[in-house]
């Protein structure tokens, strides 16, 4: 079977490549769904820290390299997505105001936060840090999401340890996944610009969705692409025993 294109790029593989770079290769309004979750740094007095339970193959830092600039991959995000399509993305308070002003400044339109409850937070002094932030928003009309009649709670804790983890900044399978079915259809393309370990390519894959994405570190592509590579096999796997 041919592969399939978009644009220049071929679907449904990671491309090592800064995504400010990456997304000027894909065509304007192609993508029906973005789900991501962009670099930051965590500090502690000035330095990176390492979590202890942290395996040394997940390299030093969360992140070393350049925040990539705020507006420049929003705006590219803008303008990729077609029109009636949501775009959700991972948050912290640090950065909250100024992602709220750029998304609102390149055209989306906010529909809600969705608080992600932790069971990793650390007690301080201006109470203990328990969730993280998504930013759910759309670009052009309106479109429920597929589930809304549904009354599950959208959060799920996040496990308390490292427990199947390959990339320390991973996000829980089973909340993107949610992401991932509510805001797209089967056959549809999800991009997502910061890729990790791919746990949005996973959820694509495993819910029938094309995808695309970008990620810069030769560490994080191999261990997303051996987690690919075990999907793969064990949906081949469930085809056969069919
Ligand atoms: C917070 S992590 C994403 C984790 C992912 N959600 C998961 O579940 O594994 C952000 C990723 O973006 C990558 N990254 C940072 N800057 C980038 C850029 N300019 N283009 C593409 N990837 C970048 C980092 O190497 C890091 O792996």
């Amino acid at each position: 079977m041919g592969k399939e294109l978009l644009g220049s790029l071929e679907l449904n593989r990671i491309y090592q490549m800064d995504c400010l770079e990456g997304m000027k290769l894909i065509p304007n309004e192609s993508i029906d769904l973005i789900v991501t979750d962009p670099p930051y740094t965590m500090t502690k007095r000035g330095k990176s820290c390492r979590p202890n339970w942290m395996p040394n193959n997940m390299g030093e830092n969360v992140f070393d390299g350049k925040i990539p600039d705020t507006q420049s991959w929003m705006e590219q995000c803008y303008r990729v997505l077609k029109n009636e399509t949501h775009f959700y993305t991972f948050c912290n308070i640090n950065d909250i105001t100024k992602y709220l002003q750029v998304a609102k400044d390149v055209g989306f339109k906010l529909h809600n936060i969705i608080a992600m409850i932790k069971d990793t937070g650390m007690p301080n002094r201006w109470y203990y840090k328990q969730t993280e932030l998504v930013l759910f928003f759309r670009k052009g009309k309106a479109k429920p999401i597929n589930d809304f009649t549904s009354r599950d709670n959208i959060n799920v804790i996040m496990p308390k340890q490292s427990t199947g983890k390959i990339h320390i900044t991973q996000k829980p399978y089973e909340f993107i996944e949610k992401l991932v079915t509510n805001s797209s259809k089967e056959n549809e393309v999800v991009l997502d610009p910061f890729m990790g370990s791919a746990t949005t390519a996973v959820a694509s894959i495993c819910n029938n969705r094309k995808w695309v994405g970008f990620e810069v570190d030769t560490n994080n592509i191999e261990l997303a692409n051996k987690r690919l590579e075990q999907i793969q096999l064990e949906d081949d796997l469930a085809d056969y025993e069919k």
